[in-house]
């Protein structure tokens, strides 16, 4: 493939966030490369995120990355806790007039990856970025932004008005931005998700979130054939230290409910791995000619499936700006990008760590934490109002 080595729009990483600004600015007319470290299969194979938001299936729409979607991913209204063995179920569709979409992230990835090489792209595999200089200055003619990468051994410059860096938490371009104007937000739980894969039909047709005496625990899907589920261990587990009957044995013994009539199945074990949890947040999600976008900048914990959500909610405020840039030459949209983003954030922020923090458990914690867990579900399970404010960012606030 081909690349520039001058464009409009520097993107760095082609996970969701990359991947989908690169769609909107086409768009838009306005050109972009995109620029990605790791090899095409690992990108496309990385297990993560499955909940979708229904703004989120909006956009996938518009940009024509449907098809699979709407045949093989799984509309879903509602989802239940188990409560310590009793059963809340929340009915979004009900509460407020939307459900969630599961379409796991690697599928989303897939069919972002494989529509912008029919288009041409630029995007580039096992591009490493080094470095991103020139960051302080204005848009426009005086100057522009230079990205430092790798690709096959050979160094390379990229020119670019703009740099997005959409590359993870992990990523370079969060730390090009100078440190005294950023400042950061963080809190790190004394727990960590145990995800597995299994060849097992659902146990219901819903997600269910659990909390009980030994932790957490979820499960989830992938297809009418396969689940995924989730298990709270203390950090640094070593998932080779769980035996696969014992990770099934504990999710039975987290879901189940004091009547009886959860039962779990059963299958085959294909992936195990150990996520951390974290809450994150850097401001400005803007430096000069650098914006971040997605988990560059932010960071939740997955309790509350907001992760991939607030990565697209950013591109799709960013490609606005940019258009609105590149159309009028008014900058108004772009100076406004942060505080826009921010704002949702937050929102995203506060329900990831209420839906944690309500529904984890620490072994040698503190007893108070553990009764105001227990206050919190038993008024989930009493009040409507209550179920509808989940329901609400749960199934995604409107742009
Ligand atoms: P990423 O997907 O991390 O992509 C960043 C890309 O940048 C990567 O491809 C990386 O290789 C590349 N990169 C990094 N450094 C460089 C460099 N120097 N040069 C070039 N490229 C680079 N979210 C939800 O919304 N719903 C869920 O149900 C959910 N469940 C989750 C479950 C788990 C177990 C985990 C771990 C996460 C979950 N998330 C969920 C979160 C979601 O997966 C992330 O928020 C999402 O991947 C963020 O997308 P992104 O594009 O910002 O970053
Ligand atoms: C998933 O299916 O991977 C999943 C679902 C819901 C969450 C987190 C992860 O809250």
């Amino acid at each position: 493939m081909s690349v520039p080595d001058r464009t409009t729009v520097a993107i760095v990483g082609s996970g969701p966030a990359g991947l989908l600004l690169s769609h909107l600015l086409v768009r838009q007319g306005i050109d972009s490369v995109v620029l990605e470290s790791r090899p095409r299969e690992r990108v496309e194979s990385r297990q993560r995120a499955g909940i979708l938001e229904h703004g989120t299936v909006d956009v996938l729409r518009e940009i024509g990355a449907d098809a699979r979607m709407d045949t093989q991913g799984m509309p879903h209204d509602g989802f239940a806790f188990h409560a310590h063995g009793e059963e809340i179920r929340v009915d979004m569709a009900a509460l407020t007039g939307r459900g969630v979409m599961i379409w796991a992230q690697t599928e989303v990835v897939r069919d972002l990856i494989a529509l912008r090489l029919e288009q041409g792209g630029p995007l580039l595999f096992s591009a490493e970025v080094s470095a991103v200089e020139k960051v302080d200055g204005p848009l426009g003619d005086d100057g522009q932004a230079v990205v430092r990468y790798t690709h096959d051994g050979v160094e390379h410059e990229l020119h670019a008005d703009v740099v997005v860096g959409c590359d993870g938490f992990h990523g370079v371009t969060r730390r090009a931005i100078p440190g005294e104007s950023v400042r950061t937000f963080e809190r790190v739980y004394p727990y960590s998700w145990l995800g597995i894969l299994a060849d097992a039909p659902p146990s219901s047709e819903e997600l269910v979130y659990a909390r009980h005496d030994r932790g957490f625990a979820l499960l989830s899907m992938r297809s009418p054939s396969v689940t995924r589920a989730y298990l709270q261990v203390p950090n640094d587990t070593d998932p080779s230290s769980w035996s696969h009957e014992a990770i099934w044995d504990e999710l039975e013994a987290r879901t189940a409910l004091a009547d009886g009539s959860f039962t779990l199945s059963r299958g085959p074990i294909t992936d195990v791995s150990v996520t951390p949890m974290r809450s994150y947040v850097a401001e400005p999600m803007r430096s000069g000619r650098v914006f971040l976008a997605g988990d560059a900048a932010h960071i939740v914990p997955p309790t509350g499936a907001k992760g991939l959500n607030l990565a697209v909610a950013d591109v799709q405020v960013l490609a606005e700006a940019l258009a609105s840039w590149r159309g009028t030459g008014s900058q108004e949209l772009l100076d406004a990008y942060s505080d826009t983003a921010l704002a949702r954030v937050w929102r995203a922020e506060h329900f990831s760590w209420t839906m944690t923090t309500m529904l984890h458990r620490v072994p040698d914690g503190d007893p108070f934490d553990d009764r105001l867990a227990r206050s919190h579900l038993r008024q989930v399970a009493s009040s409507q109002a209550y179920r509808t404010a989940i329901a609400e960012n749960y199934r995604g606030l409107p742009l």
